[in-house]
């Protein structure tokens, strides 16, 4: 299978996955290209590192947002991809690119969903005050972070925790979950029912 990953920032995820899944050839996943929405986003560096094609797609260089996921969706064309993987990628995409890959693009999301959606879920969790966050993978749909539910791992949130030490939790457990999830997909073991998503053993 191949996916193409989308990532704004640091790449952590897509590093884990480089390691987990692109270099592993018993799983026959390849990650056929990055995209990133930031030419200095660090994930370029490590998808450079690691021999993986690079693309970077800038919003400010299109009319409007539907144009800009038009040339995403091109580069996903041409790339052959099956499924489209956001790690930290910062950006909504518009409801026709979510119609042409339906159930096709998941997103990594650090907080337990339906709690704390958008940009600034762990600020935000820290704000709230809840003792138990933790990390949500679901595919995409045209809401903000309301898609299907794949998978979900939880983690305590302990008192004098700031951003950087519940996200660093966080990450632990989505370095954990993405590379699993993406192998069930790969291995046609994520079925989606409605807004129900059941994963076979
Ligand atoms: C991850 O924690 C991911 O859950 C989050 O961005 C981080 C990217 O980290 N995504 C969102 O907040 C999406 N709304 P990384 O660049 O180290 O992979």
């Amino acid at each position: 299978m191949k996916i193409a990953v989308l990532a704004s920032g640091s790449g952590t995820n897509l590093q884990n996955l480089i390691t987990q899944l692109h270099t592993d050839k018993n799983c026959h996943i390849e990650i056929a290209v990055v995209i990133s929405d930031r030419k200095n986003a660090y994930a370029l560096q490590r998808a450079k590192h690691a021999g993986i094609p690079q693309e970077i797609i800038r919003s400010q260089h299109f009319r409007d947002r539907v144009e800009f996921d038009n040339a995403i969706a091109k580069k996903i064309q041409d790339y052959d991809v099956d499924l489209i993987v956001l790690a930290g990628y910062m950006k909504l995409f518009q409801p026709p690119f979510v119609r042409q890959f339906r159930n096709r693009i998941i997103n990594i999301h650090p907080s337990l969903l339906p709690a704390f959606p958008g940009a600034n879920a762990v600020a935000d969790t820290l704000a709230y005050g809840v003792k138990v966050s933790g990390v949500t993978v679901h595919f995409v749909d045209e809401g903000v972070d309301t898609g299907p539910i794949i998978a979900q791992a939880a983690v305590p949130v302990y008192d004098g925790d700031d951003e950087e030490t519940l996200h660093q939790r966080i990450q632990i457990e989505e370095h954990k979950l993405y590379p699993e999830v993406i192998k069930k997909y790969a291995q046609e073991k994520i079925k989606i029912q409605d807004h129900n998503v059941v994963t076979i053993k």
